[in-house]
C-alpha cells in the first residue's frame, strides 16, 4: 500500500505494535509491514468519529493495532450501548453487529466481514422459538447472545456467557428453555435448582475439545497450573476446569494474581491476548481457531472504513429490532447492567479495567 506516513510516523508505529506483537511472534519487519495500514485506519477512524471494537478471538494484530476496545460479548455490548461514536466498526462475527445495532440504532454499525457467521446462531429460527413456545407456555426462553436478531426477538431474556447463570436465576419461571447452546444449557445445569431444557446447537470450535486433549496440556503445564474452559465445551470438558466461564471469566481469572500457569480451552485469539497482555505467565493453549472470527483481517476493516458495501451495513426490521431489544434489556435489568461484569480493555483510555 502506498504511504503517505512519514518515515517518523512508520518507525513510531512499527515500535508501538512491536510491543505488543513481539509477545505472539510477529518480527520488526514484519510490523513495519503493517503500520502504514493501521496508521491509514487509526486516521480514517478519528475522521468518521468511529469506534472499531473487536471481539477477542479476532487477529492479535486487528484488535491491538486498530481497535479501540478489545473484550467479551458483554463488554463490547455495554460499550456500543455507551458510546457517542457515530459509527461502529464491530470486528466480530455478525451477531455481533446486530447486537450492537439492537442497542444503539443510531449509530451505523459496520461489519469488516458479514459473511463471518457463527454455528450457534445458525442453528436456530425465529420459527423454531415460536413453535416451542406455542408447545411449551410455562417455559422463561433465555437466548445466549450468539443468536441473530430475529431469534432474540421471540426471547424473554438474552444472555452472555459472562452472565448466563444470573439471567436463568432471576428469569420469573422455574422451567427454563436455553437456546441455541446445548453444551452451556447442561453445564449450567447442575447449578441452579430450576429445569432447564438445552436447544441442540453447539459451538464449531469449543464441540471439538475432547479431554485427553486438556488433558495432555494439564501434564505438560505442570502442577499448579489453572485450567480454563469456556462453558461453550462439552460437560466433561468443564468438569476438568479450575475456571469455567466466558472470556471475560478467564480474563479476570489471570489478573487475579493466584497463578502464573494457564492451559487455556478457548479459541486462540483469548490465547494471543494472554501471550501479549500478561507476558510473565506460562501459557498453553490448543491451537484452535474461529474461522468466523478469522475472516476479519486488517484489509477488511480499511476497506470497510474507505467504502462500506451494502452488506457491510447492518440493518435490521425495526419491529425485530424492538422485540431483540426487549430482550437484551431485560439481560442489562437482571444483572445489573454489566457494567462491573465485563469491561473490555480500552485502547483510548476511556475504560479503567480490561477483561
Ligand atoms: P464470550 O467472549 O462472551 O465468552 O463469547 C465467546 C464466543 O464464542 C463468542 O462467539
Ligand atoms: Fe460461534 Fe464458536 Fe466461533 Fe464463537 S467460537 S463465533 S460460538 S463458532
Amino acid at each position: 500500500m502506498n504511504s503517505d506516513y512519514s518515515a517518523v510516523d512508520i518507525q513510531a508505529e512499527t515500535e508501538r505494535l512491536h510491543g505488543f506483537l513481539k509477545h505472539v511472534g510477529w518480527s520488526v519487519p514484519e510490523c513495519a509491514g503493517i503500520a502504514p495500514k493501521t496508521l491509514r485506519i487509526r486516521e480514517l477512524a478519528r475522521q468518521k468519529r468511529a469506534v472499531i471494537l473487536g471481539h477477542s478471538y479476532v487477529a492479535p494484530e486487528v484488535i491491538f493495532g486498530v481497535a479501540d476496545h478489545r473484550g467479551d460479548s458483554l463488554g463490547l455490548s455495554v460499550i456500543a450501548r455507551d458510546t457517542d461514536a457515530d459509527v461502529i466498526v464491530f470486528c466480530g462475527v455478525r451477531f455481533m453487529g446486530e447486537t450492537a445495532k439492537i442497542i444503539a440504532p443510531s449509530r451505523t454499525v459496520l461489519l469488516p466481514a458479514p459473511n463471518a457467521g457463527c454455528s450457534l446462531s445458525e442453528s436456530i429460527t425465529a420459527e423454531d422459538v415460536r413453535r416451542f413456545r406455542h408447545a411449551n407456555p410455562d417455559h422463561s426462553i433465555v437466548c445466549y447472545v450468539n443468536t441473530s436478531a430475529a431469534v432474540k426477538a421471540e426471547c424473554d431474556a438474552c444472555c452472555t456467557s459472562a452472565n448466563a447463570l444470573a439471567v436463568v436465576e432471576a428469569a420469573p419461571s422455574s422451567r427454563i428453555f436455553f437456546l441455541p447452546d446445548g453444551r452451556m444449557a447442561a453445564n449450567l445445569a447442575p447449578m441452579t435448582a430450576k429445569t432447564i431444557k438445552g436447544y441442540t446447537g453447539n459451538c464449531i470450535v469449543h464441540d471439538c475439545i475432547r479431554p485427553e486433549h486438556v488433558a495432555a496440556l494439564r501434564e505438560k503445564a505442570g502442577p499448579g497450573a489453572c485450567v480454563m474452559v469456556h462453558t461453550e465445551s462439552p460437560p466433561e470438558i468443564v468438569a476438568m476446569a479450575d475456571v469455567a466461564g466466558g472470556t471475560g471469566d478467564m480474563m479476570k481469572a489471570v489478573k487475579s494474581g493466584r497463578w502464573n500457569t494457564f492451559v487455556v480451552i478457548t479459541e486462540d485469539g483469548m490465547t494471543d491476548r494472554f501471550r501479549i497482555e500478561f507476558p510473565e505467565y506460562r501459557i498453553f493453549a490448543l491451537g484452535t481457531v474461529c474461522p468466523h472470527m478469522k475472516m476479519i483481517g486488517l484489509d477488511q476493516v480499511l476497506q470497510v472504513l474507505e467504502s462500506p458495501r451494502p452488506d457491510q451495513v447492518v440493518e435490521i426490521d425495526e419491529q425485530v429490532r424492538l422485540g431483540a431489544l426487549k430482550a437484551i434489556e431485560r439481560m442489562f435489568e437482571l444483572t445489573g447492567k454489566g457494567k462491573d461484569d465485563s469491561k473490555p480493555h480500552s485502547n483510548t483510555g476511556d475504560v479503567a479495567a480490561s477483561n
